[in-house]
């Protein structure tokens, strides 16, 4: 995956006469800088150190969004402290401890459970550090200051529409495509403790409830609350265990197939397609194979797509995503105000936090080279090897 720069070329002018501003040695000076013997000497030194916490390098995602995040930061001359959580609660406070303790400018932060963070960002306002939610809202502290994210609940909209579209019920455009079923689904979501699952299975919800309560849609384990469907840790293995479970309890046995499984993410499709796989199903979706949803564009799913095994993810650019990161850090640091384009949506149980939001689109195998070879985030070779290089 290559990381282009969307960095508006003004943020970047911006910075360098703010820092000349400020250094009062010019921002060019790198001569003096490579010293290391003037005060603030070296660009990164002038701009500080911003903390990027991200939650786990088991998913792709969470690397690209920590390079690019990085990237973005350096190329207007911050240095970044970039730490990721392994999952851990405890792990990712002590990163956040850490980094107030050091002095960092700012702090962006994709937590791993979203209501765990208080005290440190108690103790990042007393410090004043600005603090960022990446992608996932950080709740129940006043202390978050602006959140960018994408639209979480159009993405569940989303996920739900290609779950309709796989099995006949809708055409891409939305419109009915006729299929009436009854067609059994089994419903997945993602961790509870991240504020997104919430809004990814509302949002999916809302899209099946109508085809649930005319019949068209059926759930034949029964498992329909978010609570039933939850992943902890949106782990994969997790997933897998519990797609066999329902599968031992509710199909085996009887002439019932499964025909789709709402899945909110790529990792946990994978899983889900396993236990498919190991218990008798096979094929592509042209085969008759459940219509299995996803969600991040990661390149192994990506690859099934276009096989035809997994029938459809959500591709959320984080370059995008990462960028906007960086220019609201670059507001704070500044003095400018970020702008929001959403006041009312991301209320954290202490306050709404003005959040950007971006737009996401559903990938089918249709348009994979549209959406994603042709805007350069995944190459056609790496489409065709599932990896990426
Ligand atoms: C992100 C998704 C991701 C999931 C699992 C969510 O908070 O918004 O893009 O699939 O976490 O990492």
């Amino acid at each position: 995956m290559k990381f282009k720069k969307f960095l508006a070329a003004g943020a970047g002018a911006a910075l360098a006469i703010s820092l000349a501003a400020c250094s009062g040695g010019g921002a060019g000076s790198t001569d003096t800088s490579s010293t290391g013997a003037t005060a603030g000497g070296g660009a990164a030194a002038e701009g500080g150190t911003i903390g990027v916490a991200m939650p786990t390098q088991t998913s792709e995602r969470w690397i690209a969004d920590g390079d690019a995040v990085k990237k973005g930061l350096e190329d207007l001359g911050y240095s970044v402290d970039l730490q990721y959580g392994n999952d851990d609660i405890p792990t990712q406070s002590q990163q956040i401890d850490n980094m107030i303790t050091s002095g960092v400018k700012a702090l962006i932060i994709a937590a791993i459970d979203g209501t765990a963070l208080s005290q440190q960002l108690q103790a990042a306002a007393d410090a004043g550090i600005p603090v960022i939610s990446y992608d996932r809202l950080i709740r129940d502290s006043a202390n978050v200051d602006f959140y960018v994210t994408f639209d979480n609940y159009k993405v569940g909209v989303q996920q739900a529409t290609s779950l309709l579209v796989g099995l006949g019920i809708l055409n891409e455009d939305g419109t009915e495509a006729g299929a009436k079923g009854p067609f059994n689904i089994e419903l997945f979501a993602g961790s509870l403790d991240d504020n997104n699952a919430h809004f990814f299975w509302q949002g999916a919800i809302d899209t099946l409830q109508p085809y649930i309560d005319n019949g068209t849609l059926v759930v034949p384990s029964g498992q329909t609350t978010i609570e039933k469907a939850a992943t902890l840790r949106w782990q994969q293995e997790t997933a897998q265990k519990r797609m066999e479970d329902i599968l031992t309890s509710t199909y085996v046995g009887t002439d019932k197939k499964v025909n789709g499984v709402l899945s909110p993410y790529d990792g946990l499709s994978r899983g889900i397609i396993t236990a498919l796989q190991n218990n008798g199903y096979s094929g592509t979706v042209a085969d008759g194979f459940p219509v299995v949803t996803g969600q991040d564009a990661e390149i192994a799913s990506v690859k099934l797509i276009d096989d035809g095994v997994q029938f459809s993810t959500i591709f959320k650019d984080t370059r995008k995503l990462a960028d906007e990161a960086v220019t609201v850090a670059q507001d704070y640091l500044t003095g400018a105000t970020p702008e929001a384009n959403d006041t009312t949506s991301y209320d954290n149980g202490v306050k709404v936090v003005p959040s950007f939001l971006l737009e996401s689109d559903i990938v089918y195998k249709d348009n994979i080279q549209s959406l994603l070879i042709d805007s350069g985030y995944w190459t056609a070779d790496e489409v065709a090897s599932g990896q990426a290089s």
